[in-house]
């Protein structure tokens, strides 16, 4: 990056000096925020392809090395030798917890694990066949209904706290949506048990109340929920914190963040790609498929494939690929379309398309597919993907609260309409 401190941008006769803003790691950003004031310009960049809209210590991506740092420590090491809780505690606090703190920290999610039972009765009143995704945004926006009126957004320590319940009462949500779905009665969470076991058991636990833990699945969902943690300023994220920045409390923040993440080229990717993969249906139709991708009259892209900001790897995507072949043998499943999904890997891999595009496979591109292994059903994916997202949004919402320049986001736009008129008649 060059070493510039400021630039200097002619309008006309105007001439404006803007400052350069140094970040710790990543691209130097020119403030802009006086050049309207200045020169009376705006600036345009439809997809925030160029913009920066807040500063965050959270989450660091080089998209060009394939690099993704929470709170500086790699994606890969995390991985490796993390859990999620803890990496839920470093999101939220910015540094990784003793033993001590992270005993306190299991004990606090535990003890605010279990919901109202309003929650029950709003679920109850969905259709079975509902999309567990719009059910999940009522339940969330149910929350607000239930804390808002007791939540003073000025005190620090009710901050931390209504982050605490939105990461506790997420994975109970995502259970009792599921066993809506599949006709099962509403349960309480087993408290006694770990933050991903209290989710299996809770969602899959039998009538007698009995559910048998496999370590392979604790441990495979444990990682799934790690790599999707955060992502710094994506389309949720920056929903939740465009949400935050009105004064919204933070459900109400989260339940928006749910409605960005639905979206196939955001979260809803992982359920498309199964549903992509499952009608490819065998590694035999793959090379179709690569051309109708590359036909943009086809209207079909290749789900799991792509990203705003990673033009090399994503290293989330490394990761799941690697352990996805892992699990499925762990589990004795053989899935034809884990095939297919390789084949597809490969062929777009080596397509001049995608390769000229810089289009890898992304986190969703192998994450359906260890899902399905798990048994969660498909329209379940994306819950998946926000129960592990809801602690980068809310690590996002805490830090805004507290940033000395945070204002209610207000873009401007390129008016494109009529000119006056009268109304004549
Ligand atoms: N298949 C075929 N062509 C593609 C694809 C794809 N998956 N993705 C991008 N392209 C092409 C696109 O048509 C364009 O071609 P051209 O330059 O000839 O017009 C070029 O690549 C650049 O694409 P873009 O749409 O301008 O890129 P973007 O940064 O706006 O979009 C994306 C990024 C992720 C939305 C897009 O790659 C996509 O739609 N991928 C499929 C959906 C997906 O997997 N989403 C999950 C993203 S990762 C998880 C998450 O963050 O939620």
């Amino acid at each position: 990056m060059s070493d510039l401190d400021q630039v200097t941008l002619n309008a006309g006769e105007k001439s404006v000096v803007l400052p350069v803003i140094k970040p710790t790691l990543g691209n130097d950003c020119v403030d802009i925020s006086k050049l309207t004031k200045e020169t009376g310009y705006f600036t345009y960049d439809s997809g925030f392809t160029a913009t920066a809209s807040c500063k965050s210590a959270i989450t660091y991506i080089d998209g060009d090395k394939g690099v993704l740092l929470y709170r500086g420590y790699p994606i890969e090491q995390l991985s490796e030798k993390s859990s999620y809780v803890e990496v839920v505690y470093l999101l939220i606090n910015g540094e990784r917890p003793d033993a001590a703190q992270l005993k306190a920290f299991n004990e606090e999610l535990a003890a605010e694990a279990t919901v109202d039972a309003s929650i029950n009765t709003l679920i109850g009143s969905f259709a079975k066949d509902a999309h567990p995704m719009a059910i999940l945004t009522a339940a969330i926006a149910q929350l607000s209904g239930i804390y808002h009126a007791s939540l003073d957004l000025a005190d620090a320590e009710q901050r931390r706290k209504a982050a605490v319940r939105l990461i506790a009462k997420v994975p109970t949500l995502s259970a009792l949506i599921y066993r809506h779905g599949k006709g099962l009665p509403a349960n309480t969470p087993d408290t006694s048990l770990d933050y991903v076991s209290r989710f299996l058991k809770q969602t899959f636990e039998a009538a007698d109340g009995s559910y048998e833990l496999n370590q392979d699945v604790v441990k495979a969902l444990d990682l799934l929920f790690i790599l999707h943690a955060d992502h710094e300023q994506n389309a949720s994220t920056s929903t939740v914190r465009l949400v935050g920045s009105t004064g919204a409390n933070p459900y109400a923040s989260v339940a928006a963040g749910v409605t960005a993440l639905w979206g196939p080229a955001h979260g809803g990717a992982n359920e498309a790609v199964l549903k992509m993969l499952e009608e490819i249906g065998s590694a035999d139709n793959v090379e179709s498929a690569v051309v109708k991708a590359k036909d943009k009259t086809s209207g079909f892209r290749l789900m799991g494939f792509g990203h705003r900001v990673y033009k090399n790897f994503d290293p989330r995507a490394k990761v799941i690929g690697e352990m996805t072949g892992k699990v499925l043998k762990q589990l004795g499943v053989q899935d034809p379309l884990l095939d297919v999904a390789v084949k597809l890997e490969q062929a777009a891999l080596q397509d001049e398309y995608f390769v000229a595009r810089k289009l890898y496979p992304n986190v969703d591109f192998y994450s359906g597919i260890i899902y399905k292994a798990l048994q969660i059903p498909t329209e379940m994916f994306t819950v998946m993907f926000a129960l592990g997202r809801t602690s980068g949004w809310v690590a996002h919402w805490l830090e805004q609260q507290v940033d000395p320049e945070m204002k209610i986001g207000r873009p401007r736009q390129v008016y494109t309409g009529s000119d006056v008129r009268d109304y004549q008649g």
